[in-house]
């Protein structure tokens, strides 16, 4: 079938002719100097596309007009660069750019399609020299400039059209998805939630920046892949925001993306007619409520007549919702979805919703079943411009779910596919983790509704079930900080959109084409950088938790490190129930809380029995004890062993394979990204250990591999001779070796008190942990403290690692000596999550290929600096690879 474009009303109504003239305007505004990370659009380093050089708009619309200023701009000087014949004649010409209609009427000769799809391009070359006619055909603006950025996306120096393979055989795309959006999850105050990257491109201190140059920088970048929507703001919605004197200021942020087809939407707080209209109600039933929706509606389009639509999270983590009324999401959706309906805006209800106060105690009760409960119900009650939006699986963002049942559940409802391209819980841009494989996984996977083949992304696309409507939208994140803040995570952005066009890309192929752009053009750069990207999710999900598991983090907290029960015992929902027989959460129909029910029959059958549950999803489905054998021919706890240990070696191995690009690579890129890299090989070791220890203790079931709970060359801060550090008790306990470091200037019970208990059964960790938080580390002024081992171990060079904990609130100094030599000193200065010693900031540094003799001293000094005690955990020491194998004390 044939996908209804979104945003038909506006399109039709002719609003796009009136804005032209501001439009002109707004594109020579728009193109100062640019401001921010050009990411894979940086022409010069990743190759120009050679298009004959007279390049033409047919319509003075205002997106064919930015398609001319990017081909001008890839084609940039080439006054100075010496070109060969073949380029020379590649640039004769003419390119032509525009809609069907004009090119029709300009060219009436040409073989123009006359079934080109929304959004869609026609790219067609012909004649030589002289004579070249390149087109770029769009179905409509929009898809001029997709065609534009298609032309310009995989081409290298030098290249020209007649070698990019469509001489003679024109090229057409369009796009599978009407609503293609990133969610910006900015507030007003410039803070980001779940954002890693600086502070808000749009907002700061309550209002619009002044300064959108990068806002149109960013919707340049969206626009290159096909985004063609941006909502701005928290779901978690301000609702000042809506207030008219904000929505002037936002008004200035869509004309900063208008240029490049990016529609602004905005989420909205269910509570606003009550919170900022001054009504006594929010029911989304009540006439003056539904009349106030409207007005506002109208308000916003008055100022943004492009308005995409509003984006609703509510009755879910604390927002109001219709729920307080008696009245359904329906009803909420439907009230926003008339008020949009008159201006063509669409409205995003997620189906995020669910109670985050469940009893623990109760084995029915389940968070993974709320969003079916909730919506499937519903499902025909909404109107034609309501899409209800699902996260990727059942709870939240998590490395391993299945993928919703209520996709196969909503079978008369539009439906988008939400992601997050801000890694959340997959390492929050500190740890390489490319999500192009797992989004591939889930569009491609397919729920056998009615006993049909029903992929994700024909359910999006709207073919499997007949739908107007449908998308993809990816929770971005973007900040002031080179947009994700680490160089190898825009990948994500670029996949995002890639696959958010066509579903069927081979996301390895994304990986390639993205680090040509931005990268190199290297073949080894390509292929080694692809491979590490490919590589990186399923590494991560091996040193974090796997066999779907869900989150072992600190899950009421930073959602970073290691923090294995504080899911357990509270209302939150996300328990993996690990007790000392078995792991997993029974969600079987037969035992369990009856979420596999949810699946379409097929499905239903193979997750509701152990032996027909694909192993990496098996915990989700099922409490299994540790011994159960999986499809690998392993138990369930060896597995866990297995993947901690090969993982953390995996995370270890990219550094090797980044190092090994050195001459190949920018050297402030280099850097850049090698200092990430190592970062995340260590922490990767903290996860590994902590999960391993956890799961050693609770299991008592040891490691087949001999590895579990022996840490060869590794010497603990509380055995060392110790000056000022005094031994503390870290929570959680696998969080640290042996559960225990030194800190300095502080006595124990004021840092972390008791010990955690395992598996209390009864105690909330939640709680222990709200005490923690709220104690303040205290240092003991600029003092330094030591830690000092004498060396008995065998003669020979070692890599000294040195595990410290690098808190927030002040940057701590070590040094490391060697026989009162200082070899290495360093600032505990990252940007890590938490106040407190934990596996958040417990954080690695090797000193490579010290001389060490038996009766040498090794000491580390710690100095605190603000609320950062310098805590440190151990001192590890491996042979230098060269050396022979040698025994060491511990
Ligand atoms: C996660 C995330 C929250 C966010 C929520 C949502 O739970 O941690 O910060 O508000 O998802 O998607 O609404």
């Amino acid at each position: 079938m044939v996908p209804v474009p979104v945003f038909r009303f506006f399109l039709a109504s002719g609003l796009w002719g009136r804005l032209f003239l501001a439009a002109l305007l707004a594109t020579c505004l728009a193109s100062p100097a640019q401001t921010a990370d050009q990411a894979w659009l940086r022409y010069p380093s990743s190759g120009r596309t050679l298009v004959p050089r007279t390049i033409r708009a047919l319509g003075p619309g205002q997106l064919e007009q930015s398609a001319v200023q990017e081909l001008k701009r890839c084609l940039g000087d080439l006054s100075g660069a010496s070109l060969t014949a073949r380029a020379v004649a590649a640039l004769a010409g003419q390119t032509i750019v525009g809609t069907v209609d004009e090119v029709r009427k300009a060219f009436p000769n040409l073989p123009v399609p006359a079934d080109l799809e929304p959004e869609g391009y026609w790219l067609y070359w012909q004649g030589s020299g002289d004579q070249t006619l390149l087109v770029i055909v769009g179905a409509d603006e929009p898809g001029i400039l997709y065609g534009t950025f298609a032309l310009l996306r995989p081409h290298d120096i030098g290249s020209d059209p007649a070698q990019y393979g469509f001489l003679g055989h024109p090229l057409r795309s369009h796009p599978a998805f009407p609503i293609r959006w990133v969610d910006e999850w900015d507030n007003p105050d410039g803070s980001i939630e779940r954002g890693y990257a600086g502070r808000s491109i749009f907002f700061e201190g309550g209002e619009v920046r002044k300064d959108l140059v990068p806002v149109a920088e960013y919707a340049r970048l969206l626009a290159s892949v096909g985004i063609n929507g941006c909502n701005i703001n928290n779901v978690n919605a301000a609702p000042q925001l809506l207030d008219r004197d904000h929505l002037k200021q936002i008004a200035r942020i869509a004309d900063a993306m208008r240029p490049w087809g990016v529609h602004l939407a905005m989420s909205v707080a269910i509570a606003s007619p009550q919170a900022i209209g001054g009504l006594p109600t929010y029911d989304p039933l009540d006439p003056g409520v539904k009349a106030w929706w409207a007005a506002k509606t109208k308000e916003i389009y008055d100022l943004i007549p492009d308005f995409a639509g509003f984006t609703v999270k509510a009755d879910s983590e604390g927002q109001p919702g219709p729920a307080s009324f008696g009245r359904t999401p329906a009803d909420a959706a439907n009230t926003l979805a008339s008020a949009l309906a008159p201006h063509g805006g669409v409205v995003l209800y997620r189906a995020f919703v669910y109670n985050h106060h469940l009893d623990w105690r109760n084995p029915k009760a389940d968070r993974a079943r709320a969003a079916y409960d909730i919506f499937h119900p519903l499902d025909g009650q909404f109107l034609p411009n309501v899409v209800v939006q699902t996260k990727e699986g059942p709870i939240d963002f998590q490395a391993r779910e299945p993928v919703s049942p209520l996709f196969a559940g909503l079978q008369n409802t539009s439906q988008a596919l939400e992601v997050q391209i801000t890694q959340e819980y997959t390492g929050q841009q500190r740890h390489l983790v490319y999500l192009g494989g797992k989004w591939s996984g889930i569009l491609n996977f397919d729920l056998s509704a009615n006993n049909q083949s029903t992929p994700v992304k024909e359910i999006l696309s709207g073919r499997s079930f007949h739908r107007p409507l449908g998308g993809m939208i990816g929770v971005a994140g973007i900040g002031r900080d080179s947009w994700l803040g680490s160089p190898l995570a825009l990948a994500n952005l670029y996949a995002f959109g890639r696959l958010a066009w066509n579903p069927n890309l081979d996301p390895a192929e994304i990986a390639a084409e993205w680090t040509r752009q931005t990268i190199s053009t290297d073949p080894d750069v390509v292929t080694t950088v692809t491979k590490m990207l490919m590589q990186s999710w399923p590494t991560y999900e091996a040193y974090t938790g796997p066999l779907g598991m869900q989150t072992l983090t600190d899950i009421t907290g930073s959602h970073y490190g290691p923090n294995i029960e504080s899911s357990e015992r509270n209302g939150w929902g996300q328990w993996h129930n690990a007790d000392p027989a078995g792991v997993g959460m029974d969600r079987t129909i037969a035992t369990g809380t009856g979420f596999t029910a949810q699946y379409p029959p097929e499905l239903a059958e193979i997750y509701e029995n152990p032996a027909t549950t694909p192993d990496d999803l098996l915990l989700f489905f099922h409490h299994v004890p540790y011994t159960f054998m999986l499809h690998s021919g392993k138990t369930v706890i060896q597995h866990i062993y297995d993947s901690h240990y090969d993982g953390a070696v995996l995370a270890a191995h990219f550094v090797d394979e980044w190092a090994k690009l050195k001459p190949r690579l920018d050297p402030q890129l280099y850097e850049d990204v090698l200092a990430r890299l190592e970062y995340q090989a260590g922490h990767a070791i903290v996860w590994r250990d902590a999960i391993v220890q956890y799961f050693l203790k609770l299991s008592g079931i040891p490691d087949a591999q001999g590895r579990a709970g022996h840490f060869p060359g590794r010497l603990e801060a509380e055995d060392a001779h110790l000056t000022g550090y005094q031994v503390i008790d870290v929570i959680p306990w696998e969080d640290a070796s042996g559960g225990k470091a030194v800190s300095c200037g502080e006595p124990q019970n004021a840092i972390g008190g008791n010990s955690q208990a395992l598996y209390q059964g009864t105690t909330s960790v939640a709680q222990q942990m709200g005490q923690n938080q709220a104690r303040v580390l205290a240092p003991a002024g600029t003092k330094a403290c030591a830690a000092e081992w004498i060396w008995s171990g065998a003669p020979g060079h070692y890599d000294i690692a040195v595990q410290y904990f690098d808190l927030r609130g002040g940057a701590a100094k070590f040094r490391l000596l060697v026989n009162g030599q200082p070899v290495a000193n360093w600032a505990a200065d990252a940007n890590l999550p938490s106040t407190r010693p934990n596996g958040d900031n417990s954080t690695r540094r090797t000193v490579p290929n010290l001389a060490l003799n038996p009766g040498d001293t090794i000491r580390v000094e710690g100095t605190p600096d603000g609320s950062d005690p310098a805590a440190l955990d151990y001192i590890e020491l491996t042979p230098v690879a060269s050396e022979p194998a040698a025994v060491l004390n511990q």
